[in-house]
């Protein structure tokens, strides 16, 4: 791992464990792209950056020297309007309404560790030796606009790690209405466009296609980073697969609006485009005032898509995600949604705990309507005050009841959001996301609290801070279940408007800082409406995500896999629920459910106390099972076996870093009559060691699971299961 400079060519070579990033300066000191792949030896970089000269439709700005067109080059944080007609990485308007600027190098510095990006979350390196920062400074001569690109790379993570901070140097005031955090140019289009999009209940579908002239592009405009799109791309050549070919994964530390796009020009380059959504975005740069954009972490492998997800799965596990809980093995969990919705009193609640802790379940959940009077979803939010009526002892006395079981209490919060009846809005109907004069347009009967006000925030984590003092809470699950629409703050004036959503962004990502530090204890995992912001932004502050509402096994196949393609297993979670199941209707049996549930955060969302003997001896069969391969779920490598998106069965596994132990689920979804023996073969393994399967007396050699496989044992009707447990002898 390393940052070189080689002074007389001006190249910056970063490089990582296999991986090598190239920028070189022009003799015009603009930070062109020179390579970004396979990691290669430091050589001059000769004539990388040489073109030939085009014809008139590609302007020259140095007319002395025709191979030079912005439009041909590939460039590390390009700009429009002098000569390069591909969409730019930034745009600043001045005073004088003009949008001509030209960044040029001033200045570099080679720094150990990762600087912290002041008010955003980011990757991060506990000590300085493992990694190493390039800070290129680059400035417009006519503004003082200084913008500082900053690359990290990691001694054991394939990652460069990119944001750009900018200041404003001069006298005027500079108004941003583009400023992505990477922009990458590759040269050539023979490319693979795979993204993660769907919807409520149905989220991180993967879509793969060719790249063609044009824009090929994912956003949110939804002021989240949404269930529709994530903010990950990635591009990978033609033959990649799990195992083989190139990927080019581009994943944005940030939970609200993006966009991430290819644009394929004219002469098939591919230019791809990270960060803040553009739309609807400006920001005001006073003189003096810096801007920091969101961290783009790029990951290269040569070895397949599979090898892309595990270097993000590492590195966001370990050097992302963050606290107490980072490195422990998580509880499993019951929590009442499913089982009671709003109907519960404490009662319930203690029945429903006290099954569990004989099933060995280690932490009750509390789901919504424990406030306020929220019989239904109209009302209450804003309000987090016990509702004596469904738990006449409080919070205090419930979380006792619980933890008189030996079993850990958690709570539901809703806290970024607003119920129209409530007293809060009721106090304060201006703290809301609002547009004087205009429709505050409800989704769920609810309005978003604008946190882009320091006095909302300082509410917020008042309000949720004292109710975790009020009781021994050890896990908080934190929702919000809606979009933004107008999207304004009473308190910035005009020309600020339409900083709100950004802004929005930094008051929230406040909040969690505060909060999340004050209980360092807590385990907090993020949720909205399910993986409406299953983002790495949210991940820096929560360890995990609520990964859908949808809880049917057969759709978590493909909402799982194509989550893994950037979250690690352990940021999932996952729990069995009843059947039929409440979101499709369909019967699976409890088996299928926990063998899916078992490979993410492993818990109940169903009300024990309505099992027979039967169920409950199998789901305490479960949770021992799960208590034994926990830590590799959740501290493992991941290998997708089979995709639920290219068949009728699907299959994955997790084994231990020292590949001593694995843990592989297999899951058919539909019968076949008289069907063909097949074999599965696994991955990831010691190929030199002997395993014992599943505590049994047979034992096979590692490469022979691997090159070979085992049959997949029969299996008889819809939606069957089988899971394998490796130990190495
Ligand atoms: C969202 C969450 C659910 C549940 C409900 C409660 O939909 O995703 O898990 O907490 O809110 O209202």
């Amino acid at each position: 791992m390393g940052i070189h400079f080689n002074a007389e060519h001006r190249v910056f070579h970063l490089q990582g464990p296999n991986t090598s990033y190239v920028i070189q300066l022009n003799k015009n000191g603009v930070p062109m792209h020179a390579y970004w792949g396979r990691k290669v030896s430091d050589a001059p970089w000769e004539g990388m950056l040489d073109f030939q000269e085009r014809a008139s439709f590609s302007p020259n700005p140095f007319p002395e020297d025709r191979t030079v067109s912005f439009d041909t080059l590939p460039q590390e944080y390009p700009a429009y309007g002098t000569s390069d007609f591909r969409h730019p990485a930034y745009q600043i308007q001045l005073e004088d309404g003009s949008t001509i600027t030209e960044l040029a190098y001033v200045e570099h510095r080679i720094v150990n560790g990762k600087p912290k990006l002041k008010g955003l979350p980011s990757t991060y390196a506990e000590k300085e030796e493992e990694a190493q920062t390039l800070e290129l400074v680059l400035q417009d001569e006519k503004t003082g606009l200084r913008v500082l690109l900053a690359y990290s790379v990691f001694a054991e993570h394939d990652a460069i790690v990119r944001s750009v901070k900018l200041s404003n140097k001069g006298e005027s005031a500079l108004r941003l209405l583009r400023v992505l955090s990477g922009s990458v140019d590759f040269r050539h289009d023979r490319f693979h466009f795979l993204q993660l999009s769907g919807a409520w209940a149905r989220e991180r579908d993967v879509y793969r296609r060719q790249v063609v002239p044009g824009i090929q592009s994912v956003e949110s405009r939804r002021g989240s980073s949404s269930h529709q799109q994530n903010p990950f791309v990635a591009l990978v050549s033609p033959n990649a697969n799990e195992n083989h070919g190139e990927a080019y994964g581009f994943s944005l530390v940030y939970s609200g609006s993006f966009v991430a796009q290819a644009e394929v020009d004219q002469f098939r380059t591919t230019r791809v485009s990270v960060g803040i959504n553009p739309f609807d975005f400006e920001w005001l740069l006073e003189a003096g005032e810096e801007f920091q954009t969101p961290e783009l972490v790029m990951v290269y492998s040569c070895e397949g898509l599979g090898e892309m997800s595990r270097t993000y799965h590492r590195l966001y596990r370990s050097r992302l995600c963050r606290g107490a809980h980072r490195d422990r093995t998580r509880p499993v969990l019951v929590n009442n949604w499913e089982a009671t919705y709003f109907q519960f009193n404490a009662d319930k609640i203690e029945n429903i705990a006290k099954v569990g802790q004989e099933l060995g379940i280690e932490l009750f959940v509390l789901d919504d309507g424990w406030f306020g009077h929220r019989d239904n979803d109209d009302s209450s939010l804003g309000d987090w005050k016990v509702d004596y009526r469904k738990l006449p002892g409080g919070l205090a006395d419930l979380a006792s009841r619980v933890n008189r079981l030996d079993m850990q209490f958690g709570l539901w919060f809703e806290p970024e959001m607003v119920s129209p009846d409530s007293d809060l809005y009721r106090t304060h109907p201006d703290w809301c996301l609002h547009v004087e004069g205009r429709r505050r347009t409800e989704a769920r009967q609810q309005l978003i609290l604008d946190l882009s006000r320091d006095d909302v925030c300082d509410y917020l984590i008042e309000s949720v801070s004292s109710v975790l003092r009020s009781a021994p809470i050890t896990y908080v699950k934190w929702d919000m279940n809606r979009n933004m629409t107008e999207i304004g703050s009473a308190l910035l004036p005009p020309q600020r408007q339409r900083e709100t959503a950004h802004r929005y962004m930094l008051g929230l990502y406040r909040v969690l800082e505060t909060i999340t530090s004050e209980f360092p204890d807590v385990l907090f995992e993020s949720c909205s409406g399910g993986g409406g912001r299953f983002d790495p932004g949210m991940l820096y502050y929560m360890p995990q995500t609520w990964t859908s509402d949808n809880t049917d096994a057969v759709s978590r196949l493909r909402i799982q896999y194509g989550t893994s393609m950037v979250y690690p297993v352990s940021a999932m979670g996952a729990h069995v629920s009843a059947v039929p199941n409440h979101q499709v209707n369909r019967m699976t049996s409890l088996k299928t459910r926990g063998d899916v549930a078992m490979s993410g955060n492993f818990g109940y969302e169903l009300d024990l106390t309505q099992m027979s003997d039967e169920e409950k001896a199998i789901v305490k069969d479960q949770v021992r099972q799960y208590k034994d391969i926990r830590h590799l779920v959740q501290f493992g490598d991941f290998y997708r076996l089979r995709s639920p998106f290219e068949g009728n069965d699907t299959s994955w596994m997790m084994v231990a870093a020292d590949r001593s132990e694995a843990f592989a689920v297999y899951i058919r979804v539909l019968a076949e009559p008289n069907a063909p023996l097949d074999w599965l073969k696994f991955k990831g393994l010691d190929a030199s060691a002997r395993y014992r399967a599943d505590g049994s007396d047979a034992i096979y050699g590692g490469d022979q699971l691997m090159y070979a496989g085992l049959p997949i044992p029969r299996l008889h009707g819809d939606y069957q299961s089988h899971v394998w447990h490796f130990v190495r002898i």
